[in-house]
């Protein structure tokens, strides 16, 4: 049985004062959750929140780790720093990250393999951007980036990643996934982790929608047999908001 989950990603949003208030409050809400909860928060509230958060069922995530193991890069944050901090996850190829700060497929495997190394399981983002979609290549966009940096991992490692489908076009533009969209892409990615992995990998793996899913279309999504879960960002940041969707899961 693969595992169900709804993570939120705060992205830069929240000083370490109002991240803190908002994990209080969701461990108040989300006492006892049907699914695997993940919070992704910035760097400097790792500590606390994974502190604050030690006695519950939710879990904490990176949004980013660096890609060198220790050493003279100013700035950067390590999966070793990150491990220590109590996080067990870490989010690795945003479409932000891809974007904005040029993470290509090889840097994205090298930091995959360093969260795999600290034992922190990657949540792997995958997806095409808009023009990609209206030439109907979604299909090849996606199976180039698990090729290029998840699927030269063993089974075993393999086992350990969550992948999340992040359409670019639908992350903080309010233009949702369809579900059919939704699990058409999901059931496709899943066909590629069989052709890699095996059936029972693939039955294994979790695959979360990400871009623009909110309180009011979470269940929808949830509801197709491939959509294991939810990768939530500006949704994620009100505590009812986001106890609404892991609720729906
Ligand atoms: P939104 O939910 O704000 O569209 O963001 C999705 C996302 O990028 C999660 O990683």
């Amino acid at each position: 049985m693969r595992t169900k989950m709804v993570a939120g990603n705060w992205k830069m949003n929240k000083t370490l004062q109002e991240g803190v208030a908002l994990a209080t409050e969701l461990k108040e809400k989300v006492a006892n959750p049907r699914c695997e909860v993940v919070i992704a928060t910035p760097f400097i509230h790792l500590a606390t929140v994974a502190e604050l958060l030690k006695d519950s069922p939710i879990r904490v995530a990176a949004e980013n780790c660096a890609d060198h193991e220790s050493g003279a890069y100013t700035g950067e944050v390590s999966a070793a720093m990150v491990a220590s901090t109590g996080a067990t996850y870490c989010i690795i190829g945003h479409s932000e990250r891809r974007q904005y700060y040029a993470e290509n497929y090889d840097i994205l495997r090298t930091k995959t393999d360093l969260c795999l190394k600290n034992n922190l399981r990657p949540i792997f983002c995958i997806g095409e951007v808009k023009e990609e979609r209206e030439a109907n290549r979604q299909n090849e966009v996606v199976k180039a980036q698990l090729e290029g940096s998840v699927f030269h991992l063993s089974e075993a490692d393999f086992r350990r990643v969550v992948l999340a489908y992040e359409p670019v076009w639908a992350i903080g533009t309010g233009l949702t996934a369809t579900p059919e969209q939704a699990q058409e892409m999901h059931a496709f990615i899943r066909s590629l982790v069989e052709a890699k992995y095996g059936k029972a990998v693939a039955d294994d793996t979790t695959i979360l929608y990400g871009g623009s899913c909110n309180a009011k279309n979470a269940a929808e999504l949830f509801a197709n047999p491939d959509v294991d879960g939810g990768l939530i960002g500006g949704a994620s940041l009100k505590a009812e908001d986001f106890t609404t969707i892991i609720n729906a899961r």
